[in-house]
C-alpha cells in the first residue's frame, strides 16, 4: 500500500481522535451504526458493552495505522482471522464492521476533510485488513475453539490463582503466545491469557490469572472457579517466543501475571541444547507477589545461560500477609533482590544493547518500562511485547 494512501487514513482519523473524547464518541457511533444496520451481528457482542468496547475498535485503528509494515501486519491479523472463528464470524461481517466505521469515522470527519481519495484510502485499508483476516480464516485446520476441562485449581497470593486445564484435543502453539478464554460465567466475554507453560502434546495448559479489582472475568475466575468446569478457548495468538537458531543475548523483564508467557518460554528453551544467554527480571509490589520464584530458581539451577534477578517495589510485605507455613526453600542461584520500579531498575544496568528484549505485564507497566529503557539508548526495534489491547 502506498505512502500517500496511508497518510490519508492517519490524518483523518487523528483528526478525529484529537477531539477531546473523541475515540470514545467514535467507538459509541461506530457500534450504534453496526447494531442499528447490522442488527444480525449483535448476538456476537457480550451483553454489556461497557467495559472494552473499544477493543475492536482500537485493534483496527492499530492495523490501519501500520498498513506500512506488512511484515509485521499480515501475520498478525491472520492470527486475528484464526482466533475470530470462535465467533463464528463469516466473510459478510467484515463489510458490516467495515461499512460501519467508515461511516462512523465520515460523519465525525465532516464533508470537507472527505474527499474522494480519502474514500478510497479507507476502503482499500480496510479490504486489505478484512480479506487478510479472511483468507486466513478459510485456510485453517485446526479447531475454531477448544474446550478446556478445569483438572486444578490454586490459590497462590489472595488475588491471584493457578488453574490447570485438560483440552479436549492439543493445542499446537509457541510458547510467548496468548490464547483468548471464555469461561462458562461469563458468556461472550473473552479475555485473553497466556499458557504459563510449552504446549503439551497431551493438552494439558496452565494459566495465571491476577482477579483485577472490578473485573468481569478476572475476578470470576479467581474467585469461581471449580475442578471440572469447562471454559473455551480460542487460536493461539502474538508474537513473542525465541527461535531456535537465535545467536543473540536476551533480557525478559516480567511483573505480575506477566511472568508467565516468559516462563512459557524459558521451559521450552531449557529442552534445547544449546541456548543464548538471558537475563529475566521478575516483578512485584511487594516481596511476596513473586509467587513463583521457586520454578524460576529451578530454572536458573538447571540452566546456567539463565539469570534472574527478583525486583519490588516495597521492601516489605504488607501488613496483612501472612508466610505460608512449612519449610522455605533457599534459592541461592537467584540474584539479590532490587528494591525499585522494575523499568528504572533494568534501565539502571544500560543500554542492553547486546540483547533481544522482551516486556510482560499490565499495559501500564509495559509503556513505562519501554520508556525507560530506550531513555537509556535501548532500541525500539530490539523490544517486543503484546499488542496493548
Ligand atoms: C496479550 C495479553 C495477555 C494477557 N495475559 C494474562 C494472563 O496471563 N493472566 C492474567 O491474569 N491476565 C492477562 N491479561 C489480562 C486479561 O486479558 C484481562 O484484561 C484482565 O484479566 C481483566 O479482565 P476483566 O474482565 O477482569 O476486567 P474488565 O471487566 O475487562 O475491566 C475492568 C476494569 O479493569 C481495568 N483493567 C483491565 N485489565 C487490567 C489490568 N491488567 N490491570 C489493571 N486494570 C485493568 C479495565 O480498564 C477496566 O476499567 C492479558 C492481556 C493481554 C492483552
Ligand atoms: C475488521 C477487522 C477486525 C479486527 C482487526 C478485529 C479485531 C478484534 C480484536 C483485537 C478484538 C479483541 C479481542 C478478541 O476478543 O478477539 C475483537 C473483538 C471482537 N470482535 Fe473483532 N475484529 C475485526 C472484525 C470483526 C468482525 C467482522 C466481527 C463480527 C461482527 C467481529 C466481532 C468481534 C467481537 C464480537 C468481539 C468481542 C468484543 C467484546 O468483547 O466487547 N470482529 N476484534
Amino acid at each position: 500500500m502506498d505512502s500517500r494512501t496511508v497518510a490519508l487514513i492517519r490524518t483523518t482519523f487523528k483528526a478525529v481522535a484529537a477531539e477531546e473524547g473523541g475515540s470514545e464518541k467514535l467507538a459509541r457511533s461506530f457500534y450504534a451504526i453496526l447494531f442499528t444496520d447490522y442488527p444480525q451481528v449483535r448476538d456476537f457482542f457480550p451483553a454489556a458493552m461497557d467495559a472494552q468496547r473499544d477493543r475492536l475498535l482500537k485493534a483496527i485503528v492499530y492495523a490501519l495505522d501500520r498498513l506500512e509494515e506488512p511484515n509485521k501486519l499480515l501475520p498478525f491479523l491472520a492470527q486475528l482471522g484464526r482466533d475470530h472463528r470462535k465467533y463464528g464470524v463469516q466473510a459478510e461481517h467484515y463489510l458490516a464492521v467495515a461499512t460501519s466505521l467508515k461511516t462512523a469515522v465520515q460523519v465525525f470527519a465532516g464533508t470537507e476533510m472527505w474527499t474522494d481519495e480519502v474514500d478510497r484510502a479507507w476502503d482499500e485499508g480496510l479490504k486489505i485488513i478484512a480479506d487478510t483476516m479472511i483468507g486466513a480464516a478459510e485456510k485453517e485446520t485446526t479447531p475454531h475453539v477448544w474446550t478446556g476441562t478445569v483438572i486444578e485449581r490454586r490459590e497462590v497470593l489472595r488475588d491471584l490463582t493457578i488453574v490447570r486445564l485438560q483440552l479436549d484435543q492439543p493445542m499446537e502453539y509457541a510458547a510467548g503466545q496468548y490464547v483468548s478464554v471464555q469461561i462458562p460465567s461469563r458468556p461472550r466475554m473473552w479475555r485473553y491469557l497466556s499458557p504459563a507453560v510449552p504446549a503439551d502434546t497431551d493438552g494439558e495448559i496452565e494459566f495465571h490469572v491476577r482477579g483485577v479489582l472490578g473485573g468481569w472475568v478476572s475476578s470470576a475466575i479467581v474467585g469461581q472457579t471449580a475442578v471440572g468446569d469447562q471454559w473455551l478457548l480460542g487460536s493461539p495468538l502474538g508474537g513473542l517466543g525465541v527461535p531456535r537458531n537465535i545467536k543473540r543475548k536476551m533480557l525478559m523483564i516480567g511483573c505480575g501475571t506477566g511472568i508467565a508467557p516468559l516462563r512459557a518460554q524459558l521451559m521450552a528453551m531449557a529442552q534445547r541444547r544449546a541456548n543464548p544467554k538471558v537475563h529475566l527480571f521478575v516483578g512485584g509490589h511487594n516481596p511476596c507477589d513473586l509467587y513463583d520464584l521457586e520454578t524460576l530458581s529451578d530454572l536458573a539451577v538447571a540452566n546456567r545461560w539463565l539469570t534472574v534477578t527478583p525486583v519490588t517495589e516495597h521492601d516489605e510485605n504488607p501488613w496483612w500477609h501472612v508466610e505460608p507455613e512449612g519449610p522455605h526453600a533457599p534459592m541461592p542461584v537467584l540474584e539479590p533482590r532490587i528494591t525499585g520500579q522494575i523499568g528504572k531498575v533494568v534501565a539502571s544496568f544500560g543500554a542492553w544493547a547486546d540483547r533481544d528484549v522482551q516486556i510482560a505485564g499490565s499495559p501500564s507497566m509495559v509503556q513505562t518500562t519501554k520508556f525507560r529503557l530506550m531513555a537509556a539508548g535501548t532500541l525500539a526495534k530490539n523490544i517486543r511485547h503484546d499488542p496493548l489491547f
